[in-house]
C-alpha cells in the first residue's frame, strides 16, 4: 500500500513538474528566444530567494546577482508561482512604465485581490480605469493645499502624545500612529484618538495579511485580512452614508475633507462615485499611503541620527520657516515649498531605502523587448533598486548624498519611489506633504541618538528596522 503512495506521489510530482515545464518553458509562436535567467523550483521557482534578499536587508542582491549573470536589461524567473521578466533600469522603468494599457496592465498577486473584492465586484475594468483618473482630483497639490493647517494640528498633537517628555520611543509604531492619524483625518474627518483606535486595529491586520499566502482559513492571516477588510468598509459605508445626508442638510462642509470632496465630484460625463467606490478608493488611499509613508519617516529618522551635518542642515532650514511664523500659526503652502533642503534629503533616503521595492505588470499581447521575446500572460516587474542603486547612474550609490536632487536632478525614470506613468502613485503629494510636516516637527523639537547602534535592516515587503528603530530623544532647550 505505501509503494502505492510513493508511486502515487511520484507520479503527481512528475506530472506537476511537467506542466510546470510546459508552461514556463512554451517557446512563443515565432521561435524567437525568451530572455535569459532561470525559473528555479518548480511551483515555488525563485520566489524564497526573492523574499530571504529582503528578509536579510539587501533586496537589490536578486536583481544585481542576475543581471550580472544574465542580463544587465531583462531577465527571466519565476515569482509567486508565475513564470516573470524582471525589467531593469531606467529603460525597463521607461518601457513597461509608458506602455501601460498598451503592452502591459497592472497585476496584483491573487491575495490582494481576494481582499479587495467589491472593486471587480462593482465595477467592470472600464468602470475602475475611470475611478482610478478620477484620484488625481482629490489628490493633486493644489486640492491637498487647504489641508497643510490640519495636517500640522495632527503633527503637534502626534508629537505631543507620542514623543514629548519621552526620554526613549519606537520610531516605526510612532510613524505609523502618525500617517494612520493624519489620513483618518484628512480622508474621513475621524480624529479622536479613541475612534481613531477603533480602526487602527483591523487595519494592522489588514495590512500585515493583505500579502501573505493566500490560505482562506479560519485564524490565518490572510482570513484575518479579509475579515478586517470586509469590518473597515462595513464602517466606511457608514461614514458615506451619514455624510452624503450631512452635506445635503448643511451640516457637513464640502471642504472638510476628501471624502466630502469625493461625494461632490463628478467625472467629465456628470456621473458621481457610488458608496462601495468610495469605501473602497478611501480603503485603497489608507492601504496605499500607510505602510509607504511610515516606512519613509522611520528611515529619515535612522539617516538623520546616523549623519550629524544632514541633520544640521534640515534643522537650519525648519529653524528659519519655524521662526518666521506668529505664535500659534500654522504651516501653510508657502512654509513648504521653502523645505527644498528637507525634501532632497526624503528623497535620497526613498532612493536607499524606496519604500515600495517595485512593482507588477501583466503582458496583455506579446512583444519584443531589447531581442528577447515576452509571452502574453507573463508577470513583470520594475524595481527601483535596480536603478537607485546602479552605479552607472547614481556614483558611490550607497553614499547619502542629497545634492543629487539640486537642479534638475536625477535623469527621468532613474529615481522612481513612486513609480511612474499613468499608474504612478496618486498619493505622491499627500505623501510629501506629510513627510515634510513631520520632519519640520521632528528636528525643531528634538535630537536623538540610535538606542541600537547597528540595527538590523529587513524588507518584508517594506523596509523597517527589526526592532523598529528604538531612540534616545534629546529635545532642544526652548
Ligand atoms: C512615501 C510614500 C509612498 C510611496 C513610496 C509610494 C509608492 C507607490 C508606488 C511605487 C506605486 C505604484 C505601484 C505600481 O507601479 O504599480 C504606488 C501606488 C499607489 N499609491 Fe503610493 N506611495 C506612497 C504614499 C502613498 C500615499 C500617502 C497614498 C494615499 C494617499 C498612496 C496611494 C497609492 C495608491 C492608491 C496606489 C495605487 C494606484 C493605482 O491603482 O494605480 N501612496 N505608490
Amino acid at each position: 500500500m505505501e509503494v502505492f503512495y510513493v508511486s502515487l506521489l511520484c507520479l503527481f510530482i512528475l506530472l506537476v513538474s511537467l506542466s510546470l515545464h510546459f508552461t514556463f518553458y512554451k517557446k512563443p509562436t515565432s521561435g524567437k528566444t525568451l530572455p535569459p535567467g532561470k525559473t528555479g523550483w518548480p511551483v515555488i521557482g525563485e520566489s524564497l530567494e526573492f523574499m530571504s534578499t529582503g528578509w536579510k536587508g539587501h533586496p537589490e542582491k536578486f536583481f544585481f546577482d542576475r543581471m550580472a549573470k544574465y542580463s544587465s536589461h531583462v531577465f527571466k524567473t519565476s515569482l509567486f508561482l508565475e513564470p516573470a521578466a524582471v525589467f531593469c533600469g531606467a529603460a525597463g522603468n521607461k518601457f513597461l512604465f509608458s506602455n501601460e494599457n498598451k503592452l502591459v496592465q497592472v497585476w496584483f498577486p491573487s491575495s490582494v485581490n481576494k481582499v479587495f473584492p467589491s472593486s471587480t465586484q462593482t465595477s467592470s475594468r472600464e468602470e475602475a480605469t475611470k475611478m482610478r483618473k478620477m484620484l488625481p482630483n482629490f489628490l493633486k497639490a493644489e486640492a491637498l493645499q487647504r489641508y497643510i493647517g490640519m495636517m500640522d494640528q495632527i503633527a503637534q498633537k502626534h508629537f505631543a502624545a507620542g514623543w514629548e517628555n519621552k526620554d526613549e520611543v519606537n520610531v516605526f509604531s510612532l510613524s505609523k500612529n502618525y500617517t494612520f492619524w493624519l489620513a483618518c483625518r484628512v480622508f474621513v474627518s475621524i480624529e479622536d484618538p479613541h475612534q481613531v483606535d477603533k480602526f487602527a486595529d483591523p487595519f494592522s491586520l489588514l495590512a500585515s495579511g493583505i500579502l501573505t499566502v493566500p490560505i482562506d482559513f479560519p485564524g490565518t492571516p490572510f482570513n484575518r485580512a479579509i475579515k478586517a477588510s470586509n469590518f473597515i468598509r462595513k464602517e466606511l459605508q457608514a461614514i458615506i452614508k451619514q455624510r452624503r445626508s450631512d452635506l445635503a442638510e448643511g451640516k457637513a462642509s464640502p471642504t472638510q475633507d476628501i471624502l466630502s470632496h469625493m461625494l461632490l465630484t463628478s467625472d467629465e460625463n456628470g456621473k458621481f462615485m457610488n458608496e462601495l467606490d468610495i469605501a473602497d478608493k478611501i480603503l485603497g488611499l489608507l492601504i496605499g499611503g500607510h505602510d509607504t509613508a511610515s516606512s519613509a519617516c522611520t528611515f529619515i529618522v535612522k539617516y538623520l541620527a546616523e549623519l550629524p551635518q544632514i541633520y544640521d542642515g534640515v534643522y537650519k532650514e525648519q529653524v528659519e520657516i519655524a521662526k518666521s511664523k506668529a505664535p500659534g500659526e500654522l504651516l501653510n503652502w508657502d512654509d513648504i515649498q521653502k523645505m527644498k533642503y528637507s525634501w532632497n534629503v526624503a528623497c535620497e533616503v526613498m532612493r536607499l531605502a524606496p519604500p515600495l521595492q517595485g512593482a507588477f505588470r501583466e503582458a496583455i499581447t506579446d512583444f519584443m523587448y531589447n531581442g528577447f521575446s515576452i509571452p502574453k500572460g507573463w508577470k513583470l516587474y520594475w524595481s527601483a533598486n535596480s536603478s537607485h542603486k546602479n552605479p552607472e547612474i547614481f556614483p558611490e550609490p550607497y553614499k547619502f548624498d542629497p545634492s543629487r536632487f539640486e537642479g534638475s536632478g536625477p535623469a527621468p525614470y532613474t529615481f522612481v519611489p513612486f513609480g511612474g506613468g499613468p499608474r504612478m502613485c496618486p498619493g505622491k503629494e499627500y505623501a510629501r506633504l506629510e513627510i515634510l510636516v513631520f520632519m519640520h516637527h521632528l528636528v525643531t523639537k528634538f535630537k536623538w541618538e540610535k538606542v541600537i547602534p547597528d540595527e538590523k535592516i529587513v524588507v518584508n515587503p517594506m523596509p523597517y528596522p527589526e526592532k523598529g528603530l528604538p531612540v534616545r530623544l534629546h529635545p532642544h532647550k526652548a
